[in-house]
């Protein structure tokens, strides 16, 4: 699982295999972010966690990192790369590695709001629902196969915050059960679409 901020997707996700809702293992926990909330909440269930530098880019691993990244989760055998706020775009060779076993969870209902703030540019665009998406990563951002989605409504007096946080409490439920989808094999994917996860 890769992150940056305060890791409640982890926590949501570390709480499902608890439950034995979960058919899966953390293998290991990387942040881009010295000291960030994702790593404090892996260390302290005892999942492996560490800070990885990024190196000199602001929104990418460089050429070195990039090869960290890799050899570490390669070590780790990972089968699935879990991105839960990791706000560094991968690319070419990290998902050449990793093709079709790196997932993302995306604060809209895409194709609508990709990037940064999604749900700013929601509350600003004045759609009345809005919500996240779990999907694979391909080389473009925020663009690959859709794997579930839920939908929240935008509320009359919502702020950022309020419709954030909501987009958040819908988060922790899709993101555990989606992986659980794809841990038991239930998600198929041909081309652009996939089925196997009516979330
Ligand atoms: C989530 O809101 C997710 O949509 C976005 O980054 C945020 C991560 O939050 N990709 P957290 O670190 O899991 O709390």
């Amino acid at each position: 699982m890769l992150g940056s901020g305060k890791g409640s997707n982890f926590v949501a996700l570390a709480d499902a295999l608890a439950a034995g809702q979960l058919p899966a293992e953390v293998a290991l926990v990387l942040s881009d972010v010295e000291g960030a909330g994702i790593l404090g909440h892996a260390s302290v269930r005892g999942f492996p966690a560490r800070y990885l530098p990024p190196g000199k880019f602001r929104t990418k691993l460089d050429e070195a990192a990039e090869a960290a990244y890799l050899g570490a989760l390669r070590e780790a055998q990972v089968d699935l790369v879990v991105l839960a706020g990791f706000m560094r775009i991968l690319k070419g060779e990290f998902l050449r590695a990793f093709e079709g076993r790196v997932v993302n969870i995306h604060p809209s209902l895409l194709p609508s709001f990709p990037g940064l703030a999604a749900w700013k540019q929601a509350l600003d665009y004045g759609v009345k629902f809005t919500g996240c998406t779990v999907h694979y990563v391909d080389q473009g951002v925020d663009t690959g196969p859709i794997i579930g989605q839920r939908a929240v409504p935008v509320l009359d007096g919502d702020t950022a915050e309020s419709l954030h946080a909501r987009i958040q409490l819908a988060e922790r439920e899709l993101y555990p059960a989606a992986i659980a989808a794809i841990a038991r094999g239930d998600v198929k994917v041909r081309g652009r679409l996939t089925s196997g996860f009516a979330g």
